[in-house]
């Protein structure tokens, strides 16, 4: 559905990305974990279109994407990430704003809007500003805002990483269901292996701006990977002491 072939990305004499291939199917949810500055976020906006590589190219659904279709293919797509960026108005207007822009007609607004609301648990606070809500319900009316474009691929970027522990594990639970009830295509980057298998057993680890694994994530957690990004990521847990039963 969406693939990158021979991708270079680089930022101020820096090379930030190399990669000859990476790709998702239709429906497919895959994680991206690596390090810190392993070039997560970056290949998650050159494949969301909003990052342009120095060179390389894009395919959704087998055509290129090319500077002539770039902003079409861009409205099939949407956006979760860390910091909610919400808007000084209600939670249905931050809901309902993307729709607007799409031209879609009160009547539509309304019935989707009232449908994520619900979906998200969020309904009560339809009249409130974002700006005095919690970090969990900031998400929610975020997760809200992607879902009700009804985007064929969905990418977050560490949506839950700020959120308190009980909080991150609800949120994480709920986006899995609404993933795989939707059907709808998604990138996920995270740096827990934790929280991968609430969403998906696809893991891409990328290290060094290339994609150094892609397999199975009962693969790693069992330790049977051996690429030193992996090892690296998994030090800490294998000290903790409710994983040790599950590490090798
Ligand atoms: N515009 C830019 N100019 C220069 N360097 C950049 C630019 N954008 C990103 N980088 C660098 O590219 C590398 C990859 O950054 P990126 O944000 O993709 O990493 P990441 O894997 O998401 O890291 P983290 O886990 O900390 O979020 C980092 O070293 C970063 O400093
Ligand atoms: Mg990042």
């Amino acid at each position: 559905m969406l693939e990158v072939k021979d991708i270079v990305l680089n930022r101020a004499d820096k090379n930030i990305l190399r990669i000859d291939r990476f790709g998702i199917k239709e429906g497919e949810r895959v994680a991206l974990i690596g390090p810190n500055g392993a070039g997560k976020s970056t290949l998650l906006k050159v494949l969301a279109l909003l990052e342009k590589p120095t060179a390389g190219s894009i395919f959704f659904r087998g055509r290129r994407v090319t500077g002539a279709n770039t902003l079409a293919v861009r409205r099939r797509m949407a956006v979760v990430f860390q910091e909610p960026l919400l808007l000084n108005t209600t939670v249905y207007n931050n809901v309902a704003q993307g729709l607007k822009f799409r031209g879609l007609g009160r009547a539509d607004i309304d019935r989707r809007v009232n449908h994520w609301l619900d979906k998200l648990g969020i309904t009560s606070l339809r009249h409130r500003t974002p700006l005095y809500l919690s970090g969990g319900e900031g998400q929610r009316v975020n997760l809200a805002r992607s879902f009700v474009l009804e985007p064929e691929v969905l990418f977050l970027d560490e949506p839950f990483s700020a959120l308190d522990f009980p909080t991150r594990v609800d949120l994480l639970e709920q986006l899995g269901e609404l993933l795989v009830n939707t059907g709808t295509t998604a990138v996920f980057v995270t740096h827990d292996f934790t929280e991968i298998p609430y969403l998906t057993d696809h893991v891409a680890v990328i290290d060094g701006g290339s994609v150094v694994y892609e397999g199975g994530i009962k693969d790693i957690l069992r330790g049977g990977v051996t690429v030193p990004a992996v090892r690296h990521l998994l030090g800490p847990y294998k000290k903790s002491a409710w994983m040790q039963d599950y590490i090798k």
